[in-house]
């Protein structure tokens, strides 16, 4: 796991879109693992800034997102499906039948995630992006006490209830369950970045750094993989930062 400390959340974001516009570039049909939630905002806005400033070119690459809410379809602001349009396929040249999310929607769930399990095995990632939430979890794969492995509809923890409330009006209106890409299209994908930012995400952070290999902080898996890019900002750094003794020459992008 290689881990890379910026002095800000913009820096980080740009350093992880010039990973990801590097990927395009030298295969132009990747297929991309994308995430939702505050994190990949500065990296999906500077992708959109190199798709229209320096003919970064999305025609030919596929992506598939980690997850979905139950209940929400495309059109509700709330699902990932609208947040990805919004917030990145409306705004480059990617095909949008060839992005795909899990069926919030599905009647039959179970049958859904088992479905998006089949595409994800027929459309293995070269590139993987993740967020993490404090309590770990990576996609909706939250702490438990065994790594889930395939995709599957899941309980979302009472902690991330609480976390993704501020993008609701109360928590009352957070879906309760999800579809999510387990463990084992996550590892498939060939590199893995996850980025992190901010104080609240310090502590799982020295946990995934730190800590042991366990179902109660998910992201610990990635432990196992062999190509990780750990990108994080100063706040979501500190402990590594304490720990280490790094000083601020050695903060990325200083
Ligand atoms: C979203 C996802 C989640 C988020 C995590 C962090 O598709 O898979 O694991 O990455 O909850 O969310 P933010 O970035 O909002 O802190």
């Amino acid at each position: 796991m290689e881990i890379q400390v910026f002095d800000s959340y913009e820096e980080m974001s740009i350093n992880a879109a010039r990973l990801v516009a590097a990927q395009v570039r030298l295969k132009p049909d990747s297929v991309l693992g994308l995430a939702t939630g505050s994190t990949p905002l500065g990296l999906y806005a500077e992708l959109i800034r190199m798709y229209e400033e320096e003919n970064l070119d999305f025609s030919e690459v596929v992506t598939l997102n980690l997850d979905e809410y139950l209940g929400l379809g495309p059109d509700d602001d709330q699902s990932y499906a609208y947040f990805m349009r919004e917030k990145l396929f409306s705004k480059i040249n990617i095909d949008p039948d060839s992005s795909y999310l899990p069926d919030g929607l599905a009647e039959d769930p179970e049958d859904a995630a088992q479905e998006y399990e089949m595409l994800a095995d027929m459309l293995p990632r070269d590139l993987q992006i993740l967020g993490i939430g404090r309590n770990g979890h990576i996609g909706f794969n939250e702490p438990a006490d065994a790594f889930p492995v395939e995709t599957h509809v899941t309980d979302l923890a009472e902690s991330t209830i609480q976390a993704n409330q501020r993008f609701f009006d109360n928590a009352d209106q957070v879906p309760r369950q999800a579809i999510t890409m387990g463990m084992k299209q996550i590892l498939a994908a060939k590199k893995i970045i996850l980025l992190a930012s901010g104080a609240d995400k310090a502590e799982t952070i020295s946990d995934l750094v730190f800590g042991k290999v366990t179902s109660q902080v998910p992201a610990s898996i990635l432990n196992l993989h062999p190509d990780v890019m750990v990108m994080l900002d100063e706040a979501a750094a500190r402990y590594l930062v304490e720990a280490y003794g790094f000083d601020d020459e050695d903060i990325a992008g200083e």
